[in-house]
């Protein structure tokens, strides 16, 4: 499994990827993250070059990650809420998965979709990212066979202190996964 974070502080998302990752490690189900912004990312210009041949002019780590979303079946999202929505980082990765577009390269890969944020869970903040994230894995023809949002996470560690879901989630993913 391939979980993407989207958030580049060592926060609340990083803190799950890296939560999750230790329960699949110990299962020996190999699971690999990356903060796309922590790469060098360039932003999609829209030339539209990629639909043509499915290749990107862009020489950078999106090459890698594109390679890497190829052999995985299962990919995560894990986007902080910003404005109700995705963070930018994300969104400029997502952005330059359209060279998979034209190929169908999502289509049928089984996407968990977690959104995290501060408010309340009855403020519809989160669950506004959260629907983006499934919004966009509509448009790619894949199968969220997961999703799930965080509540009441502002500072760096605050998703540490709600140990129950956490671990509730780590179960239920390990029920989809194994
Ligand atoms: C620019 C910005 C906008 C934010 N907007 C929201 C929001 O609309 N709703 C929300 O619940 N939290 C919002 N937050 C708070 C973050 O979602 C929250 O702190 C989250 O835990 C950040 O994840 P991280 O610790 O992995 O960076 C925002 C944070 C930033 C920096």
């Amino acid at each position: 499994m391939l979980i993407i974070v989207g958030s580049r502080r060592n926060g609340n998302c990083f803190h799950l990827a890296n939560k999750i990752k230790e329960a699949f490690d110990k299962e020996r189900i190999h699971t690999e993250i990356i903060v796309p912004g922590n790469q060098k990312i360039h932003i999609c210009t829209g030339c539209m070059d990629c639909d043509k041949d499915g290749i990107c002019g862009f020489q950078d780590d999106m090459k890698n990650n594109i390679e890497k979303i190829k052999e995985e079946e299962y990919i995560m999202f894990i986007t902080p809420t910003r404005w109700n929505t995705l963070s930018g980082d994300l969104k400029i990765f997502i952005d330059r998965l359209n060279p998979l577009y034209s190929r169908k390269g999502l289509r049928n890969k089984k996407m968990i979709a977690v959104s995290i944020g501060a408010k309340d869970e009855d403020l519809y903040s989160s669950e506004a990212a959260l629907n983006d994230l499934i919004s966009f894995a509509e448009s790619a023809q894949m199968n969220v066979i997961l999703d799930k949002k965080f509540s009441n996470c502002l500072k760096e560690n605050d998703i540490l202190n709600q140990e129950n879901e956490l671990n509730t989630f780590i179960e239920e993913l390990k029920k989809k996964i194994i």
